[in-house]
């Protein structure tokens, strides 16, 4: 059979590039939600275009860089320092991301960035443009083109506007807000107007896509159905199709001598301890500060639970050029060292923050060896961390505790125990419950969560995606 042939653009490639010479680069496998999920499907005829998340200003370099990545199938996406400066740092990271995630700036920086709203906004479009240019360039007829996540939004407009019959979905990786939250934004209604451009657009859950369609009705005036938004008889498709894993890439690692081995290692060094783990970017939305003070709470009120447990906290470096980041790096430092100070002993601390990444098969093992992970996040579009947790526990049963206003808690809202984050009373309260649950309930909950892990997958998340988007195309035809 002929594979579909895919053109899956995003603003972030699957492998980011570090420069050794100066026609000489080594790739690696870039961190985050997106491309891990986009890396868990494998049956189309794909293409990758997209940004190698560095700056690479001379021709030599851009050359030698495109080779490597073409092996990959990737095609690069050059952003100068000043776009990248206005449009990632600015526009995506400090303005939409914080807003879709409900979060507001710090009073001090919200004026600044009202002023420099416009230069960004342009900046944005500029890149955006950019992207289209080197999809056209690439494009053949009969290919799909998949645009992804809130760095984007202009594309669908700007590719339709290269080729009405290009086939593009539109897919949003991040929570879409409610119709108040998005009203605030100055390019309110030029943002959904060419997200409308494509012919599909895509949420993880039926909440987020009911908030984009009410957007579109209340913001710009157009009819909602239940198929999505009509504007004069053209209609653009609007659904929910929750993202999976590869689940099979995790369970099959665990099975590996050299994970083995690091697992037997994990479990000496904690021996006599329970195991509780944090896998976040370092980013406001993930609630590690809320986490790290539950956890405060918690041995406040349980002393003989001290000595008992340990939190370990992988914190993953992102958008460090970003100074709401940098403001979150040294409290969440300064937050840690109170607390370890305050609780540890000479041998031992309670908490271990590591501001690091870890490698896939190192992320398995630590995956499989700890009793209860959590999951605070204030807002999360999905939160693949916790359905790799579940993918790792099928011999342990371990407990996940997931915030309530993750995309997740849909999907394993059974199976986790729920919380809100905000309420620091509350977590504390179910780290108990998770660290005392009877091994009985929690092979309930287990097989509930890994049930759902193991039967939605990220290929089959891509492929309904694919096939509604040919679909609503040909009716689209149909209708004409
Ligand atoms: N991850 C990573 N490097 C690490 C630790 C984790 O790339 O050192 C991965 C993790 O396996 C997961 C992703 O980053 O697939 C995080 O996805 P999630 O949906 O939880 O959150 P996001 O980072 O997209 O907000
Ligand atoms: C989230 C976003 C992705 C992004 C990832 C990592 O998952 O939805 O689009 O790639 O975070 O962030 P970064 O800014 O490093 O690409």
């Amino acid at each position: 059979p002929v594979r579909q042939r895919l053109l899956v653009v995003a603003n972030r490639l699957p492998v980011s590039a570090v420069r050794r010479g100066e026609d000489a680069w080594s790739l690696e496998i870039s961190a985050g939600g997106l491309v891990t999920a986009l890396l868990g499907v494998n049956d189309f005829e794909a293409r990758w275009i997209g940004w190698a998340g560095v700056n690479v200003p001379d021709e030599v370099g851009q050359k030698a860089l495109t080779k490597a990545l073409a092996e990959k199938r990737c095609i690069p996406v050059f952003l100068d320092e000043e776009i990248v400066h206005q449009y990632y740092n600015g526009y995506c990271n400090n303005i939409l991301w914080p807003l879709f995630h409900y979060l507001g700036l710090p009073q001090e920086d919200r004026l600044a960035t009202t002023r420099s709203f416009q230069s960004q906004f342009a900046a944005y479009k500029k890149a955006n443009q950019m992207f289209a240019d080197v999809v056209n360039k690439h494009y053949e007829d009969g290919d799909v083109v998949w645009c992804h996540d809130y760095h984007l939004m202009f594309l669908p407009k700007c590719l339709k506007e290269y080729n009405s019959n290009m086939k593009v979905g539109w897919f949003l990786h991040t929570p879409f807000p409610s119709s108040e939250i998005h009203r605030t934004l100055p390019s309110r209604s030029e943002l959904l107007r060419s997200v409308l451009a494509a012919d599909l657009v895509g949420f993880h859950t039926y909440d987020y896509a009911r908030h984009f369609v009410s957007a579109c009705t209340r913001i710009l005036g157009l009819e909602g159905t239940p198929e999505g938004v009509e504007d004069q008889g053209k209609l653009t498709r609007v659904a929910a199709f929750p993202i999976g894993i590869d689940s099979e890439r995790f369970i099959s690692a665990l099975k590996l001598p050299k994970v083995q081995e690091h697992i037997k290692e994990l479990t000496e060094r904690f021996r006599g301890r329970k195991v509780m783990l944090g896998v976040d970017r370092l980013d406001m939305i993930k609630g590690i500060p809320q986490k790290i003070l539950a956890f405060e709470k918690f041995l406040e009120e349980n002393p003989l639970w001290r000595d008992k447990v340990v939190l370990l906290q992988i914190a993953v470096p992102t958008r460090t050029d970003v100074p709401e980041y940098q403001k979150l790096t040294s409290q969440v430092h300064e937050i840690v060292g109170r607390i370890n100070g305050r609780f540890g002993t000479l041998t031992a601390v309670p908490i271990h923050h590591l501001d690091r990444s870890l490698d896939f098969l190192g992320l398995c093992a630590l995956y499989a060896v700890t009793d209860v992970a959590i999951v605070t996040s204030l807002r999360d579009g999905m939160n693949l961390v916790s359905y790799e947790f579940v993918a790792c526990q099928d011999s342990k049963r371990g407990v996940l505790i997931l915030s309530e206003f993750a995309g997740a808690a849909q999907s394993l809202g059974a199976g986790a125990i729920l919380v809100n984050p905000w309420n620091i009373t509350e977590v504390a309260d179910s780290i108990r419950q998770a660290l005392t649950m009877s091994a009985e309930e929690r092979e309930k909950r287990h097989h509930h969560n890994f049930d759902h892990v193991t039967t939605h997958t990220a290929q089959e998340w891509a492929e309904m995606f694919v096939s509604e988007l040919n679909d609503t195309v040909v009716e689209a035809q149909l209708r004409t």
